[in-house]
């Protein structure tokens, strides 16, 4: 077992820990017993990380005194839906779960999503504790409070900002997700080192595979994590700088409302999201190639894809693309906000974006191989 990092997210009187380590959920079983003061756990869990993971959380709930009450749904996309809501909103009043009370959330971001919007609306809000179990959701989509399901509208488009009292990423649960979930959450990490961090990026770089695996990967979530800490807790609502951590999303939300259904995964459409966000601002002159390329040759590194053909799923076209992009939460007055690079480590909110301009790039970026 390694050391574990705990690391605070800092936000008045609802700041919390994410406690990063191997074996991290039973060294934690004391930290959720103070959140769940009647003597129980209510735990929402993906199906796949129950079947892996499921005697480690029952085995952790137990030596704290806690009785499980368990809920277990598929992970995925279509777990963020209004049914899904309903039904576990009924499920939790059925249980009389009280407002003191928290909703553990035991999954990938998907369950997580649900469940903090369940938890934000039941009763007015409940507590909540997210247990992620797979490297995205450890390394973003736990961290921050914002929760919610997707519509016909889009991906995300309904939610609520709800902090959790706990984070706990236990790294032992990753060992059953399947390799292209690990990369795709590597995705995100390297995302934080491109924003913000150049120096964690070379970090990064320097780890090369070992950042997926060990004490390397240990650091490399609670770097992620610390890195999106300090900008949640200085723009918690996202009014300004939070937007940032949306690299790549803007491009990649669109590609995934447009691909085939199942055919992607979220941090494979922001691993393309991110080098079209570069390649763009090389278009517009705010970012030198040399980054660019070295942004997209990281990407490649760690086995994600850098172009939309490698991304698969399509065939996509620019026009609709960019429609989606249009309906983006970051937009205002209906024009499109990207966020784009001037280097590595430096980025920029950029309103206004020019359609026709960014309809010829991505005509051109979706013949490239
Ligand atoms: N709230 C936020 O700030 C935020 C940030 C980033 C992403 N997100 C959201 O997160 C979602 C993506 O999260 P995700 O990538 O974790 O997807 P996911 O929840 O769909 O999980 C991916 C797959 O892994 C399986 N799985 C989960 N844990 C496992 C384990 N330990 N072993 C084996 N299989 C396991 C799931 O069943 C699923 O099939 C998207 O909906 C995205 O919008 C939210």
């Amino acid at each position: 077992m390694t050391e574990h990092r705990i690391v605070s997210v800092e936000l008045g009187a609802r700041s919390y820990d994410v406690v990063v380590g191997d074996g991290a959920l039973e060294a934690s079983g004391h930290r959720i017993a103070a959140l769940c003061p009647n003597g129980r756990a209510i735990v929402v869990a993906d199906e796949a990380a129950l079947a892996h993971h499921g005697q480690t959380l029952r085995r952790t709930l137990e030596a704290a005194g806690l009785k499980l009450e368990l809920i277990s749904l598929a992970g995925g996309e279509a777990a963020k839906s209004w049914d899904s809501v309903r039904s576990l909103t009924d499920r939790l009043l059925e249980l009389g779960m009280e407002r003191g009370e928290s909703l553990i959330a035991f999954g990938g971001g998907t369950i997580g999503d649900l469940a903090g919007f369940a938890a934000a609306i039941t009763k007015r809000g409940t507590g909540f504790i997210q247990i992620p179990t797979t490297l995205l959701a450890q390394v973003d989509s736990s961290v921050g409070g914002k929760t919610g399901i997707n519509t016909s509208a889009g991906k995300n488009l309904v939610g609520a900002f709800h902090q959790p009292g706990l984070v706990i990423a236990d790294t032992s649960l990753l060992t059953s997700l399947p390799v292209r979930e690990l990369r795709a959450g590597y995705a995100e990490i390297l995302k934080a080192g491109l924003i913000g961090d150049a120096r964690f990026f070379a970090r990064l770089e320097a780890a090369g595979t070992h950042g997926l695996s060990g004490t390397g990967l240990v650091d490399a979530i609670a770097d992620a994590v610390a890195f999106k800490a300090r900008i949640v807790a200085e723009d918690e609502r996202e009014g300004g700088q939070r937007a940032l951590l949306n690299l790549g999303h803007t491009f990649g939300h669109a590609f995934e409302a447009e691909a085939t259904r199942g055919a992607i995964v979220h941090g494979e459409a922001v691993a393309v999201g991110m080098v079209l966000a570069f390649d763009y601002s090389v278009r517009l002159g705010q970012c030198s190639k040399k980054d660019a390329d070295h942004a997209r040759k990281a990407i490649a590194a760690a086995g994600l894809p850098t172009t939309p053909a490698q991304l698969g799923g399509g065939p996509y076209d620019a026009e609709a693309l960019v429609a989606r992009m249009a309906s983006d939460k970051k937009n205002t007055g209906g024009a499109i906000t990207l966020i784009l690079a001037r280097a590595i480590g430096e980025t920029y909110i950029a309103p206004h974006a020019d359609r026709s301009d960014l309809t010829e790039f991505l005509k051109e970026e979706l013949k490239r191989q």
